[in-house]
């Protein structure tokens, strides 16, 4: 059982830093999501803990022992790729086995151990087949067999659910998650869907441009977000922001939505406490944290028009012009509501965040992979 250790550890290729000085501590059985915009990273990260490619700085360790130069067949890691690959002249059994085969184990003992992971992973009535007859979950089934039939110290996996459908997804995460708590293998999971993330880990590694963002467990990542980057990046709907003016302590001002003022909630200014009248800041509020009524309530509200109604099945997401901004609001499915209804609208103000010296425009290239 391993724990997995980067120490400063960066990638160049000529002219691109891919990996940038990157700390991060996976501990032994954990589920560790890395989660990031495309081309921020990942997949160099986790071929750099295989040993596929030379770190150009820094040390990564398994348990204290610096592994640097130790080669890939050593490390006793397994990695499933975003296309599996499977051999196709190969049936199931084969294909599974093969990394037993190749390091010529005796064939019962190989036999044995197929059957085994099979068995975990409910592949044992396809044994005979070859993959061609499998269906995507199925085929994603037998290369997660053949990753761990060596009983790896650790397993990394890039993307592994890509390839098959939203349904298939879905039930693949649960399986995944339940398997990995079986064999007790330390596993990193690289994704840029934040649902398998949030849904799958123990802690999650947030990546943007080789470094790392900020770690912590789903929780953490959602309603702590290190900054507007990070808010903006997770969540299925993106954080509605808004540009601020402290205004003189009494009172916020958003510029963009000119609606907070005079008052404002004693939480908010709490954080802006040690700021100064005319302070920007930017008010980061979720979907489903923003109240649509459709009279005038007394406290803190401003006035919006409907926009447009995205019914999900599960929830109804509401658009809202406020002055000339659009924001969105998720609400319970079947509330009655129409397009161009002037209604009014208030804020969670304890789930709301502040994010001083940030600059919105600046996120927004890679907000949506
Ligand atoms: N062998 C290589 N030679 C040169 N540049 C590379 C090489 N491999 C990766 N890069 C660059 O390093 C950066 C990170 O690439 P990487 O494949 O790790 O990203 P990623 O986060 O896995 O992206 P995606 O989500 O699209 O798979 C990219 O800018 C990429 O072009
Ligand atoms: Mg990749």
């Amino acid at each position: 059982m391993v724990k997995v250790v980067l120490d400063g550890v960066s990638k160049h290729f000529n002219g691109t830093t891919a990996v940038d000085k990157f700390n991060l501590e996976v501990n032994n059985e954990e589920f560790m999501s890395i989660l990031g915009p495309s081309g921020c990273g990942k997949t160099t990260l986790l071929r750099l803990i295989a040993g596929l490619e030379p770190v150009s700085e820094g040390r990564i360790l398994f348990n204290d022992k610096v592994v640097n130069e130790v080669p890939p067949r050593d490390r006793n890691v397994a990695m499933v790729f975003q296309s599996y690959a499977l051999f196709p002249h190969m049936t199931v059994a084969e294909n599974i086995g093969f990394p037993l085969v190749v390091r010529k184990n005796p064939e019962e003992k190989t036999n044995e151990r197929v059957k085994e992971v099979a068995d975990l992973l409910q592949l044992s009535h396809l044994l005979e087949r070859k993959p061609k007859a499998l269906s995507g979950g199925e085929q994603q089934r037998v290369a997660v067999g053949r990753a761990i039939v060596r009983k790896p110290d650790v397993l990394l996996m890039d993307e592994p659910l890509s390839n098959v459908d939203a349904k298939t997804r879905a039930y693949l995460r649960a399986e995944l998650k339940e398997l990995q708590r079986d064999i007790k293998t330390t596993l990193l999971f690289v994704t840029h869907d934040q649902t398998e993330a949030m849904t799958m880990s123990n802690r999650i590694t947030l990546m943007r441009h080789g470094k790392l963002i900020q770690i912590g467990s789903p929780e953490q990542i959602y309603e702590h977000p290190r900054d507007i980057w990070s808010a903006s990046f997770v969540g299925n709907l993106p954080m509605n922001l808004f540009s601020c003016k402290l205004i003189d302590k009494k009172g916020i001002r958003a510029i963009a939505a000119s609606c907070f003022t005079p008052q404002s909630p004693l939480n908010i200014m709490k954080k802006l406490k040690d700021q100064k009248d005319g302070t920007q800041f930017t008010l980061g509020v979720r979907p489903e944290d923003i109240e649509i009524s459709k009279t005038q309530k007394s406290g803190l509200f401003c006035e919006a028009k409907v926009h447009l109604l995205e019914p999900t099945g599960d929830s109804l997401i509401v658009s809202l012009k406020v002055v000339d901004t659009i924001i969105r609001a998720k609400t319970k499915p079947g509330f009655k509501i129409e397009v161009g209804d002037q209604v009014y609208i208030s804020f969670e103000w304890d789930r709301s965040h502040i994010f001083l010296g940030t600059n919105n425009s600046e996120l927004i290239s890679d907000m949506n992979p």
